[in-house]
């Protein structure tokens, strides 16, 4: 919202939240202190702040006041009921649905742009359709494909913006209304139009396929492991096939962050729910390799380490899922961290920008959903410490794992590093970032992914 009231002046962009610190954030003077971080976001927030971009807590004013309506409420995956562990919980999408049936007192457009199942256009059209009042609401499904860590930059230069409406004559009303807002700043050709299911499955299947190709050279790292091939000598071969092509081919820890698990449980649940078991399968594989590599990374840890991390000091560089970013939802880091803690490992962790209290909270998240981790929360998590300082947090220890590719991590003085360090000093590169060659002729033993 802020790049779009950045790119058009003559829109007023007001962004509305329930919780009222939050907007006192988006809010505030400073803007180091707003919510996000992601590069570039400050500035575009101060220079739009200036002019038509605002955040309130005024909901139903902002319902009455606006002709398109964003609707990018959070569709976590569901911890009860039917669907359990697997569907999209729709539950705040429907209430936004109810408010502003409730509240709108002329014709909107309203626009999904939350990550949702095929079909819940038709459920959010169904809410507002039936309002005492006469009104008539468009419903459409625009996707936003951002990653996080670039999105400015996603947002400044789209592969394509996609709007999927409804066929009718006022459909493509409402599709043209919200083409224009894009087109201020993206190319015409770039603006995909489509009916609204084909927009809400293109979303879960993009994120399929990028988490498939990740997924894909996983499992050939392991192989590599067993014989001697290297996977990103691997990667940059068969990524020359333009036909491949080179890019989310970087084998790794396991990916993480907010949509790709999510967005493969929910294609799963849609192919089960619809009597495809074996499209199911299919893709919750590329679920199941992720969980073996994020496995198979934290028993190399131990493996290496005599057997046991008992009493040892494991240092981890990064926590976040990616660098760039102050997002740990489904972070290689947490599940690792899991696995050496139950065999009693002490974890010290650096990441630049992730203090204790996140990774608190986000195994507060993860006793949550397992409840072996829960029963014994507390006595692990007093082995986790956090650091300010990366050479503090690496002092003394038995082992230095790298769970987040940050460019810093490659700048350390690795030489000081080894002296501080018990022997045999080892490194487990869990992105296949730092320089191997170098840190072996330094004396330490260094292990990554698939190399
Ligand atoms: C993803 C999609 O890229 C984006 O289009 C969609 O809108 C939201 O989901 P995001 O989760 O922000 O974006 O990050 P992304 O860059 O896709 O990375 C996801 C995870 O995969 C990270 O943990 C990353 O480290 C990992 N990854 C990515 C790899 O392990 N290897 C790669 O080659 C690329």
């Amino acid at each position: 919202m802020a790049v779009i009231a950045l790119k058009c002046p003559h829109i007023r962009v007001t962004v509305v939240d329930v919780n009222q610190q939050r907007i006192a954030d988006w809010n505030d003077e400073n803007t180091d202190n707003l919510p996000v971080y992601e590069p570039g976001l400050a500035e575009v927030v101060k220079e739009a702040r200036s002019r038509n971009l605002f955040f309130s807590t005024d909901v139903n004013e902002a319902i009455r006041t606006s002709e398109l309506i964003f609707i990018s409420v959070n569709t976590p995956t569901k911890t009860y009921g039917v669907g359990k562990g697997m569907a999209a919980d729709l539950k705040y999408i429907e209430l936004c649905a109810r408010q502003i049936a409730d509240v709108a007192d002329n014709n909107k457009i309203v626009v999904e742009k939350s990550t949702l199942p095929v079909r819940t256009a038709q459920s959010i059209q169904t809410i507002l359709s039936n309002n005492a009042k006469g009104l008539s609401f468009q419903v459409l499904s625009n996707p936003e494909f951002l990653a996080e860590g670039t999105a400015v930059a996603d947002l400044f230069e789209p592969d394509r913006v996609l709007i999927g409406g409804d066929q009718s004559p006022e459909g493509l009303e409402a599709i043209e209304a919200l083409t224009s807002v894009y087109a201020n700043w993206v190319p015409r050709e770039r603006i995909l139009q489509t009916n609204v299911w084909s927009s809400e499955l293109s979303k879960l299947t993009a994120n399929a396929f990028l988490a498939q190709r990740i997924s894909s050279i996983n499992s050939i790292s392991a192989l590599c492991e067993k014989t001697g091939a290297n996977v990103d000598e691997i990667a940059r071969a068969i990524g020359s096939d333009s036909r491949i092509g080179p890019k989310f081919l970087k084998a790794s820890v396991g990916f993480g962050g907010s949509c790709f698990q999510k967005d493969i449980m929910n294609l799963v649940y849609l192919c089960r729910h619809f009597g495809l078991p074996e499209v199911a399968n299919y893709w919750q594989e590329v679920i199941h390799i992720n969980d073996y590599q994020k496995h198979r990374f934290a028993k190399q840890i131990i493996d290496s380490l005599f057997n046991t991390v008992s009493g040892k000091k494991i240092s981890f560089l990064g926590w976040a899922f990616k660098k760039d970013t102050n997002d740990t939802r489904e972070s290689a880091a947490i599940y690792v961290a899991w696995e050496l803690l139950q065999d009693q490992a002490e974890i010290h962790v650096f990441d630049p920008r992730v203090d204790k209290e996140q990774i608190l909270r986000d195994l507060d998240y993860l006793a949550e959903q397992n409840i072996e981790f829960s029963k014994i929360k507390d006595k692990l998590i007093a082995n986790i410490r956090v650091y300010d300082n990366p050479y503090e947090a690496m002092d003394d220890a038995h082992a230095i794992a790298l769970l987040t590719e940050w460019d810093e991590f490659k700048e350390y003085d690795w030489t000081r590093i080894y002296k501080g360090v018990k022997k045999p000093a080892f490194v487990f590169d869990g992105r296949n970032l730092l320089n191997k060659e170098a840190l072996e002729t330094i004396g330490f033993e260094v292990k990554g992914i698939g190399r």
